[in-house]
């Protein structure tokens, strides 16, 4: 039969598409794919909304039970909800070509994701290069290959849009050897910590990549009523408070910026009244 990836859009669970919904009233089985992203709406609205079961598949499930789902379709109509579209995260392209290995067919409903909903703070998507994303830094794992494609991206005048990292379900080192299911509370990366973790490595690499001058946009939860864009030097932005998840940076190259560009990057201009949070230099004294 068919594995059917549904994309939900990027604000709650009526965002979905009229097929989408068609698909997901008489499927077998639905899931949602609830590792590489977040809706506003709980898997419980949904169903209320849907009128039916949504099957939570979070990062356990899509390693472990994974091929199991897989051979249903091979027999039933089975639904992956996605939030956002469903080609932005490797994890349902990997889905996508193992279904395709066991000569599942898909079929792919799409909807809004992230890398065109960009768009929204007046850059032209055009005028982007590759996206990064940027994982959250341990002591001892500092990646930093985000960074220098930051720095290809501007030589060839090219923006960066950088998606932030997510951790969910995620196991302490402890609990891991011991083999206990036990989770910590999940992160969303924000716009400040990315921009803390970009300030840190340009001390580091000194590549003159990214400085508190750098001027970038902060965007979070798009596509939801809440959203907020902020545009602004790193320094100001990081005193912004840019609210729940989730976030993404966008690093422009202003010296290919076009005049309309730049009348939307005006609009979303950084205000004294969004500078909320401590200075970082008045943080340090603090301490
Ligand atoms: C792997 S991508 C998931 C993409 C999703 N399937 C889509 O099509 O939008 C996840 C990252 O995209 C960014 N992102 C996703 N939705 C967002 C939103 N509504 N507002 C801001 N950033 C978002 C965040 O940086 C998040 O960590």
């Amino acid at each position: 039969m068919v594995l059917y990836l549904i994309g939900l859009g990027l604000g709650d669970a009526k965002d979905i598409t009229v097929r989408g919904l068609e698909i997901v009233k008489r499927a077998h089985k639905v899931y949602l794919e609830s590792y590489t992203s977040i809706l506003q709406d709980t898997r419980k609205e949904m169903e209320e909304l849907y009128g039916r079961e949504v099957i939570e598949a979070d990062r356990l499930f899509i390693e472990q039970k994974c091929e199991a789902m897989l051979d249903e379709a091979l027999t039933h109509e089975i639904a992956v909800l996605v939030v956002g579209d469903v080609f932005c995260a490797t994890t349902h392209c990997d889905l996508n070509i193992r279904a395709i290995q066991k000569n599942v067919q898909v079929v792919s409903i799409h909807n809004a994701g992230i890398m065109t909903a960009v768009g929204c703070c007046g850059l032209s998507l055009y005028n982007f290069g590759l996206t990064v994303s940027i994982p959250f830094f341990t002591e001892k794992w500092r990646p930093y290959s985000f960074y220098e494609r930051m720095k290809t991206n501007m030589a060839a005048g090219m923006h960066t849009l950088c998606l932030l990292d997510i951790k969910v379900k995620e196991q302490s080192m402890e609990n891991l050897i011991k083999g206990r299911l036990i989770f910590e509370p999940p992160r969303f990366m924000t716009v400040n910590q990315a921009i803390q973790q970009l300030l840190s490595l340009e001390e580091e690499k000194k590549m003159d990549v990214f400085h508190p001058s750098t001027f970038c946009i902060g965007l979070a939860r798009v596509g939801c009523p809440t959203q907020r864009i902020v545009a602004g030097k790193a320094s100001d932005l990081l005193r912004v408070d840019f609210g729940g998840p989730l976030h993404s940076l966008i690093v422009p190259c202003l010296k290919t910026v076009t005049e309309e560009e730049n009348i939307m990057i005006q609009h979303f201009a950084v205000k004294e009244s969004d500078l909320v949070l401590e200075k970082e230099e008045d943080k340090k004294e603090d301490d």
